[in-house]
């Protein structure tokens, strides 16, 4: 393949925290650089998706450490879950990178050592505050009450010396460069943020070793062995390093700076500092090219409230696509929200998504289609040879017009990432299909007007083929079954093979039409529609929730006491079925009675240890007085069964 700069694109995610369980958050991300990659492709780029896992750093040896493993043991064991994840929602990435790797440690080495000598970096006494979770320094005056004012955890203060890149020095360049290129951070108001931050602030320099007698885990300094190197200089060289040994067509003497720089780096809103200003001023240090776009996207919440692991709220995407499918999921994630913007994720917004867009005008446009066809042109959809009324599709807004708003030439939806919109013009097209067989009403042309019949068929199949193309890179499974269904081959090889001079490929264009006769498959549906109330009953009867209103606060449950006594006697209550007369050693003797005696005779429960409410006021039962209550479980079942310690404790212990 000839390889012309113009002609590559090259997309990253972040790498990962290796230690973290991949959510939604991760999932969000990997998305979106799988639908810029799979557009780029479709376009006729040669494309380099590349994402992977971040290896080194506390987090991993500590957690390491807690399972008696080695830090890459750990790390091995652990990458898996992201890369599972990443097969099972379809995502094309052509490289994975893990920081572990021998060549990424060697290419880190490597820019280190270049800085070193070319006088980027100086050995320094310092002292600051270290937030140990967040591997992070701070000055005195970032600390809020004296805390991370990241995390709001406590800091100490370290006095040590290391390594720092002069930082400092690029402050005015970095502003020059972002006020110069407006679309080198997007979107536009995060731009506006960091330029704020670099003109309100000094900016110090980075401290990129980390002593080895406080973190082993990382890679070694080149020219000072008792170093390593600071996580995120390390991480953010990922991007550089990968284009050296992981990129398609690396291996080939001579490529030189073929992928570098990249086209995007896909970034959550938290970490834009660190690649607006720690990686471009490196990148500068270096004297390598910046990439083109940092482009940093919001949040999701879930049921309106912040995703965290203590609330117990983090979305598990394996579990969503279990139930939803992979690329209702994939579509939700970016119709629903503004990429830039923050989101609330609800099951029940994933489920209105699917019935409205997916299933009602998507799938139900589909079916009625090729129900049609079958019925009326046997399956055979031509395009016509005579000029029938109406030919024009769809009147108005002519679907070429449509389509431009879709690829990215006229309006820079795609190179703005403004995925919603794009998909708002998909919709547009599915939309105008469905009125289009509304105003024609096709079932009653098949006796009056069977040319015309013909032409709406063609034109709502063409359509039909149209929104499959323009999908793809959100749904491509869902695209490439629309495909079938439609009686073509293969979207990616009709597109690959329909590229003139290696331009954007024609199947993007009403006139293209496959060089075969096409006869429609119809298959399964695209997308059942879900039965929300349904799906809510499953939910109640699978996790029973806790009524708000019969919570009781702390103070109420300290008022009851509960002990462990000793039974010393045992007898039945005459006349009752039921009810068994215990006297039990709780520290103080007592007699209690208790309703167990259809499931324990007596004489099992002497010399047990049993649990008792020993604050209760004595009541009488069927005339025998009862000075506490013992506690036992029931099940739905019915199956009973007293409490007893697992230990031996002795009698009058308290219960808490
Ligand atoms: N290892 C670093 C990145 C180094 S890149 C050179 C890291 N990893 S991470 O695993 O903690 O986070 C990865 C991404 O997940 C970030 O982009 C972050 O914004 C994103 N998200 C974490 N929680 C999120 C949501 N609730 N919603 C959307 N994205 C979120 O940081």
């Amino acid at each position: 393949m000839d390889l012309k700069p113009s002609n590559k694109f090259y997309v990253t995610t972040p790498i990962y925290y290796v230690n973290d369980v991949p959510h939604i958050g991760h999932a969000y991300t990997t998305i979106a650089a799988d639908v810029l990659a799979r557009y780029n492709r479709l376009q006729g780029k040669e494309v380099f998706f590349l994402t992977g896992t971040d290896e080194h750093g506390q987090k991993v040896e500590k957690a390491a450490q807690e399972k008696g493993k080695t830090p890459k043991e750990h790390a091995d064991l652990l990458v898996d879950n992201f890369r599972s994840l990443w097969t099972r929602l379809n995502i094309s990435n052509n490289a994975f990178i893990r920081t572990t790797d021998a060549e990424h440690i060697k290419t880190v080495q490597g820019l280190i050592q270049l800085l070193w000598d070319n006088g980027e970096i100086e050995k320094r006494q310092y002292s600051g505050w270290y937030c140990t979770p967040d591997e992070r320094f701070w000055t005195e005056k970032d600390l809020v009450d004296g805390n991370c004012p990241d995390c709001g955890r406590a800091v100490e203060q370290i006095q040590e010396e290391n390594y720092f890149f002069l930082m400092s020095k690029y402050q005015d360049r970095l502003i020059k460069y972002i006020e110069d290129d407006p679309s080198y951070i997007l979107p536009e108001t995060r731009r506006n943020e960091v330029l704020g931050f670099l003109k309100n602030n000094t900016l110090g320099d980075l401290c990129i070793s980390r002593p080895k007698s406080r973190l082993s885990w990382g890679i070694t300094f080149p020219f000072d062995d008792k170093f390593v190197t600071y996580v995120w200089f390390d991480a953010l060289v990922n991007y550089f390093s990968a284009t050296r040994y992981l990129a398609p067509h690396a291996e080939r003497a001579g490529l030189g700076d073929f992928w570098w720089p990249a086209d995007h780096h896909l970034v959550g809103k938290d970490i834009l500092t660190t690649h607006a200003v720690y990686w471009s001023t490196m990148l500068m240090a270096l004297k390598f090219p910046l990439p083109e776009n940092i482009f940093a996207h919001g949040w999701w919440t879930v049921d309106g409230k912040k995703m965290s692991k203590s609330v117990g709220n983090v979305v598990d995407p394996n579990k969503i696509i279990e139930k939803y499918g992979v690329d209702a999921f994939r579509y939700f994630l970016f119709r629903e929200v503004t990429f830039g913007l923050d989101g609330d994720f609800s099951e029940d917004a994933l489920i209105k998504r699917i019935n409205t867009d997916l299933a009602n005008d998507l799938g139900n446009l589909l079916s009625r289609f090729l129900t049609m066809a079958e019925k009326y042109l046997g399956g055979i959809v031509e395009a016509p040879s005579e000029n029938t009324s109406g030919n024009n599709p769809f009147a108005g807004g002519c679907i070429n017009d449509m389509m431009s708003a879709i690829d990215d030439t006229n309006y820079g939806n795609w190179s703005n990432l403004r995925f919603n919109i794009i998909l708002d013009h998909i919709w547009n097209i599915i939309r105008a299909a469905n009125n289009h067989i509304a105003q024609t009403e096709p079932w009653k042309l098949a006796n009056s007007d069977p040319a015309y019949l013909k032409n709406v068929l063609f034109n709502l199949w063409n359509a039909l083929r149209l929104s499959a193309v323009s999908l793809y890179p959100f749904m491509p499974a869902t695209a490439e079954k629309m495909w079938k269904q439609l009686g073509l081959q293969s979207l990616t090889d009709e597109a690959m093979n329909s590229r003139k001079d290696n331009g954007a490929p024609l199947i993007y264009h009403w006139e293209w039409s496959p060089s075969y006769p096409v006869k429609i498959a119809k298959g399964e549906q695209l997308f059942p529609r879900i039965d929300l109330k349904k799906e809510q009953n499953k939910e109640m009867e699978q996790k029973p929730t806790i009524a708000e209103d019969n919570l009781i606060p702390i103070e109420d449950f300290a008022k009851v006491k509960l002990k462990i006594g000793r039974v010393l006697q045992a007898e039945r209550v005459p006349k009752s079925k039921k009810l068994i007369k215990l006297q039990v050693d709780t520290g103080e003797p007592r007699q209690i009675v208790a309703g167990i005696g259809h499931v324990y005779a007596p004489e099992d429960l002497i010399g047990k240890l049993i649990a008792v409410v020993a604050n209760l006021k004595p009541a009488k039962l069927m005339g025998v007085e009862s000075q506490g209550m013992l506690l036992a479980a029931t099940d739905s079942e019915g199956v009973l069964s007293i409490l007893v310690p697992e230990k031996n404790v002795k009698e009058g212990a308290s219960i808490k």
